[in-house]
């Protein structure tokens, strides 16, 4: 940890502890004398928020998992089971399953905070590209998740994704048809499959828990950037982490448990495709098969390209894109507040992903509803509009756009003196 460690240990156990392992010492200097600027708002509490969904995801998979059956001919049932049988089981899982929408939720306000305050720049580049391993990980378990319940759209899900590899056979003829049967297990999507699938859905969230302690920890040798995006020019920028930030947290923290608790009892089923509560039945296509709200805006994108293999690259190339990112951005302001241009194509992007979103619920060929008009070339455009951001818009706008005038300090913007200015543009 950066800095200078705080931590008196005050008895004789705490002494002797200290000597050994100096876990209390870690956890003082981190999260209670921890220096943190005084000016985080709202967007900063879903760090917090993300850990403690991580948490229950965590809980609740491990409980379910004890009645869960990873078995072509027993996976349907085992569910029915727990949400009939089992004391509580309806609410493990109901927990579990919005669990991961407000997990997403939450990842994606993160992130978009972190694109507006230009969170990514120097010195916090392997912070963002922890972040992005994470998310991606987030995807990869979420999506095996959503094949366990062996239901329709789990099964179909599972087939369309995993027949994405069979599109190497493209450019290497026969290699992807064996990925792809290497990752079946099988010639088709089936028990061993599923059995690989569940094994892994238990994996990764100890890896994505692994990997916050390392993102946690690269976020406390820079500090945390702010919504100014200026540094920490001394003491008086900053305050300790408890009781100010601890306090905080606690109370977005609480309205976001809040919410997911209405979700939880009232919606359960709100974002549940009707289709996963029919079994699995490999003769039978659902009419429309769509994944999760949190990855349509990725599906939308694969969709809108008619050629397979180029499709597969367009939307993997829009999550690799994710980690250039602190270098793609030639600003040398962080925050956009500052950035009057690069404000409006941030809120472009914001609506770009909406669009996409809402683009991947609907098949290729489909219109607008009540119009003629195709949602094809929107869905084309909205996934160009994605790359331009981060490839054109990023590099070229820090390299003509005249940010506004940065306050010298935190503390002189916060306290309202701030008339010193140091980027004043020369005129
Ligand atoms: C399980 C998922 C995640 C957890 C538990 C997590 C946790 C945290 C925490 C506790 C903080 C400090 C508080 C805050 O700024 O909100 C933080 C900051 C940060 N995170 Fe994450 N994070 C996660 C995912 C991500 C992802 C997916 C990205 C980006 C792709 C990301 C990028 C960042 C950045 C850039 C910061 C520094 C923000 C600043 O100081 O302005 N994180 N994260």
């Amino acid at each position: 940890m950066a800095g200078h460690s705080t931590y008196v240990p005050k008895t004789g156990f705490t002494r002797w502890l200290d000597a050994r392992l100096p876990i209390l010492r870690f956890a003082n200097d981190t999260m209670t004398t921890f220096p943190t600027p005084r000016n985080l708002n709202f967007w900063y509490s879903f760090g917090g928020i993300l850990t403690f969904m991580l948490g229950i995801q965590i809980v609740t998979g491990i409980v379910l998992a004890m009645h869960y059956v990873p078995s072509a001919d027993k996976a349907f049932d085992s569910v029915e089971s727990i949400m009939r049988d089992v004391n509580y089981g309806w609410l493990l899982r109901y927990m579990h399953s919005n669990g991961a929408s407000f997990f997403f939720l939450a990842v994606y306000l993160h992130i978009f905070r972190g694109l507006y305050y230009g969170s990514y720049k120097a010195p916090r580049e392997i912070l963002w590209i922890i972040g992005v391993l994470i998310y991606v990980l987030m995807i990869a378990t979420a999506f095996l998740g959503y094949t366990l319940p062996w239901g329709q759209m789990s099964f179909w899900a599972a087939t369309v994704i995993t027949n994405l590899f069979s599109s190497i056979d493209q450019i290497l003829p026969h290699a992807g048809t064996a990925i792809t049967e290497w990752l079946w297990g099988g010639f088709a999507v089936g028990d061993p499959t599923l059995n690989r699938f569940f094994s892994l859905h238990y994996l990764l969230p100890f890896v994505i828990a692994g990997l916050v302690v390392l993102h946690i920890w690269a976020l406390h040798v820079p500090g945390n950037n702010n919504p100014l995006g200026i540094d920490v020019k001394g003491p008086q920028d900053t305050v300790p982490f408890h009781p100010y930030y601890t306090a905080k947290d606690l109370f977005y923290l609480l309205l976001f448990v809040i919410l997911y608790a209405v979700v939880v009892f009232y919606l359960p089923n709100a974002l549940v495709e009707p289709d996963n509560y029919v079994p699995a039945n490999p003769l039978v296509t659902p009419p429309e098969i769509v994944p999760e709200w949190y990855l349509l805006p990725f599906y939308a994108m694969l969709r809108s390209i008619p050629q397979k293999l180029i499709g597969v690259i367009v939307l993997f190339g829009a999550l690799i894109t994710l980690v250039f990112v602190p270098w793609l951005d030639t600003s040398r302001v962080r925050s956009m507040r500052f950035r009057p241009l690069a404000k409006q194509f941030f809120w472009a992007l914001v609506v770009d992903c909406v669009l996409l979103g809402y683009l991947g619920a609907h098949r290729p060929d489909a219109v607008f509803p009540g119009t003629s008009i195709p949602m094809l070339p929107f869905a084309r455009l909205g996934t160009a509009y994605y790359y331009a951001y981060f490839w054109l818009v990023l590099p070229l706008l820090g390299l003509i756009e005249t940010p506004k005038p940065l306050p010298a300090t935190i503390a002189t913007s916060v306290t309202g003196t701030g008339v010193e200015q140091v980027n004043a543009p020369a005129e």
